[in-house]
């Protein structure tokens, strides 16, 4: 049956990217491992991500705090800002896993969707939710993400 074309971007935008079950676990142990580096002497809340590239590399990030509570960076944001610096811009984020060494739920904050948004209209996230590991499309997390072009 044809697809009402004014529904294909919504469509689009709200397809599920499989990642397979090998690479979830490569980008949870990713995490884990930068999630240990966290500078977080203020909220003694450690984070570490994990973001996946459509080229298959794994960017891992942890949380950088600052005296100056407001320079604080996530942990996602970290990991997308380090594969832009090596990389460039023009990678595509396909998925990001996020961790935290509380075991409490954990999804990344307004300012990281829409960051991840940028470099990833498509990508899939890996949090802590309220009953165990979940599993949403970023936009789920951030509907109406904004874009200038
Ligand atoms: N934090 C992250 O790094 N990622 C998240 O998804 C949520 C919050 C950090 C920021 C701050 O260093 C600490 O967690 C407490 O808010």
């Amino acid at each position: 049956m044809a697809v009402d074309s004014r529904l294909a971007p919504t469509i689009f935008h709200m397809r599920k990217d499989n990642v397979p079950a090998g690479v979830q676990a490569k980008l949870l142990r990713s995490a884990r491992k930068a999630m240990k580096n966290a500078h977080a002497p203020y909220s003694n809340f450690r984070v570490g991500a994990a973001v996946l590239l459509s080229n298959r590399r794994i960017f891992p990030g942890c949380n950088v705090e600052n005296a100056s509570y407001g320079m604080t960076n996530c942990a996602e944001r970290t990991a997308i800002f380090s594969a832009v610096a090596a990389l460039g811009p023009k990678i595509e984020i396909r998925a990001v896993t996020v961790v935290n060494d509380q075991g409490v739920p954990c999804s990344p904050c307004g300012a990281c969707r829409q960051v991840i948004y940028e470099f990833g209209p498509n990508a899939t996230i890996f949090f802590e939710g309220a009953d165990g590991p979940e599993q949403a499309q970023i936009t789920e997390l951030l509907p109406y993400g904004f874009r200038l072009k």
